[in-house]
């Protein structure tokens, strides 16, 4: 019996949210915003508060400064149940996003700190011994997991523990990631459209699903937003499933991080890929009811009643 379901490996910084801004930003100049949030951030934190709340044993690996960002981050992930006994306290500053909101729009600025420093070297290797699953995310956010991402999928192999992979988009666009080596290592990887076409260089999403079907170590789980997701097997079945459309989208915020906690959360609990598939489409939609990656998820009750509420159907979960 291992003592967590899952451990997420990926990114941590803390969010300075800024409302109300009269115009724009301009060199030399000062200027108001009338309301400032600040708050954890990472889409791979939204994963795991999320997959904690739906019953996972989750702990994280990420690294943070030896500052009051770093400590909030850490409070903030110990207040949703996910274990922090792996974080990393390096003597490089906490991460923190500037998000500037103009109405529906967002200006982010980021500054990567310590999530930027984190690799292979750094992580206590016993994780690999005390987790049934490694969830992967926002690799071009982190250089240093992206350096030594063959060490980290090797030592997974070594332990039979398996893997879902979300690379998120790279920032820089550059995509220095060879998917056929990395792929067959990977039990799950989920991608969305833009960002499975961006890596693999494809014209159109047909041609990237074909390009990375032969690599695939198990499935993917290509995320479509409203139109819902893909499951693509290695031997290049599918299984399209629509979204549960939410007609009254508070934001989407975190939809995939919270789809990629559903199907993980269903996957760790051995269920079938197509049960999983309807858990991270389900988790995906949930997510669209309420402001931000996690304010849905406030308890595993409360998401199955919006299921069944919202969307007329349990979640396998
Ligand atoms: N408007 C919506 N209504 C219902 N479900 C949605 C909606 N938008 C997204 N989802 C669900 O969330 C999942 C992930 O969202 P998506 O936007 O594709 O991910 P990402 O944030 O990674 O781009 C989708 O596969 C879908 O099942
Ligand atoms: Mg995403």
């Amino acid at each position: 019996m291992k003592d967590f379901d899952i451990a997420a490996i990926g990114e941590l910084n803390v969010d300075i949210i800024l409302d109300g801004i009269e115009s724009e930003p301009e060199i030399g100049k000062e200027k108001f915003a009338s309301k400032m949030t600040v708050t954890l951030g990472s889409s791979t934190a939204i994963f795991a508060a999320n997959a904690a709340a739906l019953g996972s044993r989750v702990c994280f690996v990420g690294m943070v400064g030896r500052d009051s960002f770093g400590t909030l981050v850490k409070e903030s992930l110990q207040a949703r149940g996910v274990d922090t006994s792996y974080l990393i306290e390096g003597e490089t500053a906490t991460g923190a996003t500037v998000c500037m909101s103009y109405g529906e729009d967002r200006a982010n600025l980021t500054y990567q700190g310590a999530m930027d420093v984190m690799g292979f070297d750094d992580i206590d290797k016993s994780v690999f011994d005390r987790t049934k699953h490694i969830h992967l995310s926002s690799l071009f956010m982190q250089s240093g997991l992206l350096r030594d991402i063959d060490k980290i999928l090797d030592l997974a192999a070594a332990k039979g523990v398996t893997v879902s992979l979300d690379t998120q988009w790279d920032p820089i666009e550059k995509w220095a990631l060879d998917y056929r080596k990395v792929l067959p290592r990977i039990t799950v990887f989920m991608p969305n459209e833009k960002e499975l076409q961006a890596l693999t260089g494809a014209s159109d999403l047909e041609s990237a699903i074909a390009a990375v079907t032969p690599y695939l170590g198990g499935a993917m789980l290509l995320k479509c937003g409203s139109d819902g997701s893909i499951l693509v097997r290695r031997d290049g079945s599918r299984v399209v499933l629509p979204a549960f459309l939410n007609k009254e989208v508070v934001d989407a915020i975190g939809a995939g991080d919270s789809c990629n906690s559903g199907f993980v959360s269903a996957f760790v609990k051995d269920l079938p890929l197509e049960e999983c598939q309807k858990a991270g489409n389900l988790t995906g939609a949930v997510n669209t009811t309420a402001s931000g990656g996690t304010g849905a998820f406030t308890s595993l009750d409360a998401v199955r009643k919006v299921c069944r509420e919202r969307f007329g159907t349990e979640l396998p979960l």
